[in-house]
């Protein structure tokens, strides 16, 4: 007898891990940045409205190709249509490319963390720490190994036991934390060498209200362009997780629901961070401080920030550091589940043998990342024009170049060859109405695609 596939044992067990994936470094370091620079307000609307068409029509997909076929992201498209093997192997690549450079940002935030709560986070604000810690040889691989291992342990107790349990503590408590820092950025206040007082308070406006000035098409499409991108990442579209975590999907779960509370999550969470952030930057740094993201923004502008708050600075930096790692358990969690289902399809071995083979592989790839920045260190130029090591190099190629191409390769799946029919259809299985239906069918076989593509060639540096 076949033995039964794991599942999530409800709803709010899928849609806490799946928002856990969701819910990542990508939340924190880059859409804050995106919404100051592209307009504020005009950035959110924008953002929101992708999110309920774009996102809805990718995110529902994914789900429930997952839990039509029961599989994992390397074995689940060639069930739905011969010939598409391929894209199942390049949906599992995706994860088993992002998981090492993921791991070494992941240790530098254990770093940080540690850094912060042992008190001696003022360490951090110092120029050239950041530097310094990753150009050192070995201690960014201790932490790598730190955040690998805490990755395996929570993926070997399996779905129900270990994704879902650690999904159900750390989600709480990732949105309490998030709440308490950003109510405390709205209250702080200081005075720059002017003499003029800045509060947090004005610092919202700068991510709340919508800048029209100077607003042009080529300008608009900018903002469409960095909107989707993100969101695409954020929702961690495109690289078979959410396939996978889909295949854990009980029946009876309404997805049409999870899949709006997942959405709601990210885009909540996403907001908060701004909230965050932006004020805390604004009021120490002023304008010229908003213009990092990325590890620069977390990891050099951050720090500052929490230097100048004084006595407060480390404790809230001991904060943030806790609920950005939370954020990037999870979705590391995530990563390596797609990568371990997946092996535990194709291969027929049990869960221990996947988490190891692909911890191993994490872990080599990891080095060379580590190495990138000290014994192997080189520079070169990406076709979108930033200056890049291997890190760079590996989340360009996954982010870039292969998401885009394995969702437009899943619209066309579905919206040309199997038909989305199939997909509301098992949405619809367990009784639940299919909200948004004729919106479904023409993102999924038109609008999305076409999106997809503009993007995909803006990364090759073609428009
Ligand atoms: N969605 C996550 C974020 O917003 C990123 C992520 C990437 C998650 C890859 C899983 C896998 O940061």
């Amino acid at each position: 007898m076949e033995k039964k596939k794991s599942s999530f044992t409800g709803s709010i067990g899928f849609v806490l891990a799946a928002a856990g994936s969701a819910v990542g470094l990508g939340n924190i370091w880059r859409f804050p940045y995106l919404a100051a620079r592209d307009g504020g307000g005009l950035f959110l609307v924008v953002y929101l409205v992708l999110a309920l068409t774009f996102g809805f029509a990718l995110l529902t997909s994914e789900v429930a190709i997952g839990r039509m076929t029961g599989k994992s992201p390397l074995t689940a498209y060639s069930e739905l249509a011969k010939g598409f093997k391929p894209l199942g192997v390049l949906a599992c690549l995706v994860p088993m490319i992002i998981m090492p450079y993921y791991c070494v940002i992941g240790g530098w935030v254990v770093k940080y963390f540690l850094a912060f709560v042992t008190g001696a986070g003022t360490a951090t604000a110092q120029d050239g720490y950041f530097t310094g810690f990753i150009t050192d040889t070995t201690g960014p691989l201790g932490m790598t190994i730190v955040f690998l291992l805490l990755t395996m342990v929570v993926v070997l107790g399996g779905v129900d036991k270990g994704i879902e349990r650690f999904s159900k503590i750390v989600m709480p408590l990732l949105v309490i934390l998030i709440i308490i820092i950003s109510v405390f950025a709205l209250t702080i206040s200081d005075t720059d060498e002017l003499g003029n007082v800045r509060t947090g308070l004005e610092g919202l406006k700068v991510l709340v209200v919508p800048d029209f000035t100077n607003i042009t098409l080529k300008s608009f499409f900018t903002v469409l362009m960095d909107a989707m991108g993100q969101l695409f990442y954020s929702l961690s579209i495109a690289m078979g997780i959410m396939v996978a975590y889909g295949s854990y999907m009980r029946k009876e779960d309404n997805m049409s629901s999870a899949v709006g509370q997942i959405e709601i999550f990210d885009t909540a969470i996403a907001f908060l961070a701004g909230v965050m952030i932006i004020p805390a930057v604004y009021v120490f740094m002023g304008r010229e401080g908003m213009e990092s993201s990325g590890p620069g923004l977390m990891f050099v502008s951050l720090p500052k920030v929490f230097e100048r708050m004084g006595n407060a600075g480390n404790f809230i930096g001991a904060l943030f550091f806790a609920l950005v790692l939370f954020a990037a358990l999870t979705s590391s969690v995530s990563i390596l589940e797609a990568v371990v289902s997946s092996f535990m399809d194709q291969f027929k071995i049990n869960r221990v043998k996947a988490v190891i083979i692909e911890g191993v592989i994490a872990l080599l790839l990891g080095v060379l990342v580590c190495l990138g920045y000290n014994k192997l260190y080189f520079e070169i130029t990406l076709p979108n024009g930033a200056v890049a090591q291997i890190l760079d190099i590996m989340d360009y190629v996954s982010n870039n170049l292969m998401m885009p191409i394995v969702a437009i390769a899943t619209c066309i799946l579905i919206g040309w060859i199997i038909g989305p029919q199939k997909i509301i259809d098992e949405v619809t299985a367990n009784g639940e109405k299919f909200g948004r239906r004729t919106l479904y069918i023409v993102m999924i076989r038109f609008v999305a695609p076409v999106l997809l593509l503009i993007l995909l060639l803006k990364a090759f540096g073609i428009i």
